[in-house]
């Protein structure tokens, strides 16, 4: 390996106590995404190989989630003794690289660009351990940062002086190594402190007394702030949303009220599209041009095409919405739906894994699953696929310009032929030919004078 080979080694092994939650805390999300999801997207960016991340904590669940970013190593820490410790135990992969690069896992919002400079800086200022600080005027729970006449080091929280915790600036939890270095020092961390722990920041006075260089860089507060608490975890989830809706408006997005949409990393939204309050929009969803997301519509690895109007209250989970379809208020599009060029789905309807042709209606009060309907059809308030027996589920075909009378129950697997229709309040239970009217009900009759004879005998 040449001398500036870097690797890097992401700290995901500890528990993240003050968080109180059985999921570890790097897997905890910041709106929809881990918060190490965001960590490792800016680290591949600038390293693309020589990553791994360390694991322990709940580590099945960590290394599940890893799965997703195949070239990143796992490295296991099965007793969490310190962040110190966690370096220890994973000497033998990273040993092999020139230099080192140590994250802790919860630093969600450090950039591709802050990464970067803070790599270039230590190789070009030549020194043994560059480690990065920031000055907060809410440093309680941070190890601080000592500068002295012996050069610098670290102090935690919970084992500093009263005078030493007013010092605001800390220690952020991303440091660079000369791996030589690093390996000289490492095996003599000592965990007589507060916490009976193995700290990885006293290698930075290690390192000072052995006469290595160490350099200290402060960077802003707003890429570094770690997180430790729900309330934190909650307030880097309103920041990021933030950043993130501002960023989109940037680009030509309409909001009315920035504070009231919520956007997740991986959504993607063209120019002049519209988001009215209370809209979520999450995962893989894309919304195209001109397309209006109405109040408090929620998206889910959505499609939208172009010209879109979602009027309220439409849920759109994994389907895709074409050019000019229309949904809404009060629409649920379930999985694997698709609503094809100008097709329309409205007041309390339910898709799911339907397929509504271009131009099709189906307006109001009606469960479609399981089914294909053609082009420029016509569903009427009330009807339904029966599409489940208990056991199984079965596929209902409607043709093309079909016109489906109101309460019409079709019984699956059915068909129902191009230019056919179906009468009110009829359970359609075998296949309807081509432009046949089908009459699945009970003839009315009715009896004459019957009330006033019943009125009578009282
Ligand atoms: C750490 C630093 C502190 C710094 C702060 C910045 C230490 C001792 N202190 O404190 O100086 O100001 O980060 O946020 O390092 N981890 C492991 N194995 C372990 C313990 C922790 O992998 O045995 C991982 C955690 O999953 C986490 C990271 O290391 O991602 C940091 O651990 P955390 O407990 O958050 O450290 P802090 O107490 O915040
Ligand atoms: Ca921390």
């Amino acid at each position: 390996m040449p001398d500036s080979a870097l690797g890097v080694l992401v700290l995901a092994a500890g528990k993240g106590t003050r968080m109180k939650t059985v999921l570890p805390k790097v897997l905890l999300p910041i709106l929809d995404k881990p918060m190490l999801g965001y960590l490792l997207k800016a680290v591949l960016e600038i390293v693309p190989s020589g990553v791994a991340v360390l694991v322990g904590h709940q580590g099945e669940h960590v290394r599940d989630y890893l799965r997703a970013f195949p070239s990143v190593k796992v490295l296991w820490q099965k007793e969490q003794l310190g962040t110190g410790h966690a370096v220890q135990v994973s000497r033998e992969w990273w040993s092999r690289f020139g230099q080192l690069l140590v994250l802790n896992g919860d630093l969600p919002f450090l950039s591709p660009d802050a990464l970067k400079s803070f790599v270039e800086e230590h190789r070009s200022a030549g020194v043994d351990c560059s480690l990065l600080s920031f000055v907060t005027d809410r440093p309680d729970g941070y190890g601080r940062v000592l500068r002295g006449p012996e050069g610098v080091s670290i102090v935690e929280h919970k084992d500093a002086s009263p005078q030493q915790r007013l010092i605001q600036e800390v220690n952020a939890g991303c440091y660079v190594f000369t791996t030589e270095a690093l390996l000289r020092v490492i095996g003599r961390l000592e965990n007589h402190n507060a916490q009976g722990e193995y700290y990885l920041p006293d290698v930075v006075g290690l390192m000072n007394a052995e006469g290595l260089k160490v350099h200290a860089s402060i960077a802003g507060e707003d890429e570094l702030l770690g997180v430790n608490t729900q309330a934190e975890l909650a307030e880097m989830t309103r920041r990021m949303r933030d950043a993130l809706v501002q960023s989109w408006m940037a680009k030509g997005v309409r909001v009315l009220d920035p504070s009231a949409v919520w956007v997740g990393p991986d959504a993607k939204l063209a120019p002049d599209v519209c988001l009215m309050p209370g809209v979520q929009v999450w995962g893989e969803s894309v919304v195209g041009k001109d397309s209006t997301v109405g109040p408090y519509c929620i998206l889910r690895n959505a499609v939208l095409g172009q010209g879109v109007n979602l009027t309220a209250y439409v849920i759109v989970e994994d389907s895709q919405l074409r050019d000019g379809a229309k949904a809404g208020p009060f629409a649920y599009i379930r999985e694997g739906s698709l609503l094809d060029e100008g097709a329309f789905a409205g007041k309390f309807v339910e898709l799911k894994k339907t397929h509504v042709g271009r131009g099709s209606k189906v307006p109001h009060l009606s469960y479609m699953g399981d089914a294909v309907l053609g082009e420029d059809a016509n569903i009427g308030a009330g009807s339904v696929t029966c599409n489940y027996d208990g056991k199984n589920k079965f596929p209902t075909k409607i043709g093309d310009r079909c016109f489906v009378g109101s309460d019409t129950m079709m019984v699956a697997p059915v068909t129902l032929g191009d230019d056919s229709a179906t009468a009110a309040g009829s359970t359609i239970t075998a296949d309807v030919p081509e432009g046949a009217l089908a009459v699945g009900r009970a003839r009315q009759r009715n009896i004459e004078g019957w009330v006033r004879a019943k009125k009578r005998q009282r």
